[in-house]
């Protein structure tokens, strides 16, 4: 889920380019392809060497590209609760992407839904689709639906939010937001 997060970042960084977005859209792909398949069985090494791709792919993409405020966020969330880089990646990935998704032209996050396999007419039909699609894939692999299981305490959300905005990850974000901002995101990912 954290290459799904590199590769969705990356394709909505402010620092994007054809480049790093062919390299994103390709590992966004076989995330949803293969990720389930090997949490399923983790002897198919078919489908373990192309997630293997994909992370490197997604490595790529976001090393030339940046990131954003999945990132930005996870950061704080990994360093005040210790608990795995990818299970907060996976929550807080479709409510970034939401939040951002006005920053983001219509054709380009129509070309990130078909890489992950969603048909949408829309921009909006797409946003909400690629969102579902995140959290479906997530809660297939096991990982908890909120932060809240993950044992993140609210009193904590204006630390963790004013960290987050000096993260070198949301340089790069597509929608700068305000502490205000940041905190909603947290809320709306309990
Ligand atoms: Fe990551």
């Amino acid at each position: 889920m954290d290459v799904l997060g590199h590769t969705i970042e990356a394709y909505s960084s402010t620092e994007s380019s054809p480049i790093s977005d062919a390299l994103a859209l390709a590992g966004a792909k076989l995330v949803l392809r293969y990720l389930r398949r090997i949490v399923e069985n983790g002897n198919d090494l078919a489908a373990r060497e192309q997630m293997m791709f994909a992370s490197v792919m997604a490595g790529l993409a976001f090393n030339n590209a940046g990131l954003g405020y999945t990132h930005a966020l996870g950061h704080q969330l990994g360093g005040f609760y210790g608990q795995f880089h990818g299970y907060y990646e996976a929550i807080l990935l479709p409510r970034v992407f939401a939040f951002n998704a006005v920053a983001l032209q219509e054709e380009k996050i129509l070309r990130l839904a078909a890489a992950m396999g969603v048909n949408a007419g829309s921009k909006p039909e797409a946003v909400e689709k690629i969102c579902d699609a995140t959290r479906k894939l997530s809660a297939d692999v096991g990982i908890p639906a909120g932060l809240k299981k993950m044992g993140v305490q609210q009193h904590d959300f204006a630390t963790l939010a004013q960290n987050a905005l000096k993260d070198i990850a949301g340089l790069t974000n597509p929608r700068q937001g305000t502490v205000e901002d940041v905190m909603n995101i947290l809320h709306d990912a309990m």
